[in-house]
């Protein structure tokens, strides 16, 4: 351990030598990484870092006062409104484990073995088998499994990403799925239909469902999908209206999602331009199927609470909202929930950048370099403090034909000037360590 010439803290050595232990041939495998209190043994698929770990628990989304607490608690008691039989029709589970396996993230939800979503360089594993959830839709399969028909799950969910004011690797989403018998999608007309005569429900896996009528699934009649395809945007404009005034301009656009068809995203005009909300679709027959309740047909929906709070209260900065800061969380105490509640800057701190320049190893081109990689180590050495990571030029050798990247670091704390001084000292830690790391030259 002598040769790391560095003051670091015990959890930033840890990155290091975690991202280490991942780039060094010399180094020695780790054997077991320890999640949310549990061993698992770790293996080439392992990036999961002890800061992102160190998120783990945090439960904004039902911290008091908390913005996103707010948030969560508006959409829940929108979707509470809906009732049958005077009983409210949609459960809430936001306490769901977030360590998941492949098959919860990706399999179950018939993402294909070589989608992009399930690269290294995106999602935090803990294994080959296991990861921090990348979206809430990780838990639909298991509460169908369980016999729920229509439910909310929110939680955190983590994503490998780039770092800015509105990009951080741990967020927080609300997903649902409203499933309906043929009695309840079409009462009092008994004569239409959810499936095509085709489909048999006694024996729902000898039937080939396709998705290349972009109106429908092939299972589905197209009245079903209809009805279904209505309730699913009533409820998500009743949604928007609720929290953004019923004047609020909206459009639907045409998406992909592997889990539904068809899919649409809702976008919202706000601030002079179109936001993207949500995303949704009539489930895949398929998920149902393998689910349990293969005679019924589904909607499903996702969305981002940060996305949400950072507009509804003008939050500038997504770092804001790991802030401990009175002045951050006292201007969301006490509120009425549906009060106009608009955040004002306890004070800006000035920003400090750094250039940081190296050249690649040969076996590394411009392509090639691990951008992922990169932010994390950054962020690993530097923390919160890291409002940003651009990349500001690249360049290849006219004689050497090396690659050289040049990345600016935008240093900002949110709660205090920071000195050249020791950002100086936090970026030669960088230097040292993505030197290290990536086996790159410091320029
Ligand atoms: N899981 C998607 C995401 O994270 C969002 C989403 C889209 C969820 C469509 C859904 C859905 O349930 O039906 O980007």
């Amino acid at each position: 351990m002598t040769w790391l010439p560095l003051k670091l803290k015990t959890y930033q050595l840890k990155t290091v030598y975690s991202l280490l232990n991942r780039y060094s041939t010399a180094a020695k495998a780790l054997t077991t990484v320890n999640v949310n209190g549990k061993a698992f043994e770790a293996d080439d698929y392992t990036n999961i870092t002890p800061k992102i770990a160190s998120y783990l628990n945090s439960n904004l989304h039902l911290k008091k006062n908390h913005p996103l607490s707010l948030v969560r608690q508006r959409i829940v008691n929108y979707f509470y409104t809906f009732r049958y039989a005077g009983n409210p029709e949609f459960s809430v589970y936001d306490n769901l484990n977030p360590v998941v396996s492949t098959k919860q993230n990706f399999d179950d939800l018939l993402i294909s073995l070589d989608h992009v979503s399930r690269a290294k360089s995106d999602c935090y594993y803990i294994n080959r088998g296991m990861l921090l959830r990348a979206h809430m839709t990780a838990h639909q399969s298991e509460l169908l499994r369980s016999g729920l028909n229509n439910f909310l799950m929110i939680g955190d969910v983590y994503r490998r990403d780039e770092i800015d004011s509105t990009h951080f690797p741990v967020f927080h989403q609300v997903d649902a799925v409203r499933s309906l018998h043929k009695e309840r999608l079409f009462p009092n007309q008994p004569d239409l239909e959810i499936f095509e005569p085709q489909y048999d429900t006694k024996n729902p896996f000898t039937f080939k469902n396709t998705i290349s009528d972009p109106m429908k699934q092939s299972c589905h009649t197209l009245e079903a999908t209809k009805v279904m395809e209505t309730q699913l945007k009533n409820h998500l404009i009743g949604m928007v209206k609720t929290l953004f005034g019923k004047d609020i301009k909206h459009r639907w656009v045409d998406a992909y999602f592997p889990f539904t068809h068809p899919s649409w995203e809702l976008e919202i005009f706000y601030e002079n331009k179109w936001m993207e909300v949500l995303g949704c679709g009539i489930v895949r027959n398929e998920i149902l199927v393998n689910a349990g309740p293969s005679n019924t047909i589904a909607y499903a929906f996702g969305l981002g609470l940060e996305r949400l709070a950072m507009a509804l209260y003008k939050i500038p900065d997504i770092r804001l909202m790991w802030s401990n800061d009175s002045g951050f969380l006292t201007q969301f105490e006490n509120k009425d929930l549906d009060a106009k509640i608009t955040y004002k800057p306890v004070s800006s701190y000035p920003q400090c950048t750094n250039d940081l320049s190296f050249w690649l190893p040969e076996n590394l081109s411009i392509d090639t370099f691990m951008n992922n990689d990169f932010y994390e180590l950054v962020r690993g050495i530097g923390g919160d403090i890291v409002e940003q990571v651009k990349l500001k030029d690249k360049f290849v050798h006219p004689k050497t034909k090396k690659h050289s990247l040049c990345y600016s670091i935008v240093y900002r704390h949110l709660e205090r000037t920071l000195t050249q001084e020791e950002v100086n000292r936090i970026h030669k830690d960088i230097e040292v360590a993505v030197a290290t790391a990536f086996n790159v030259v410091i320029r």
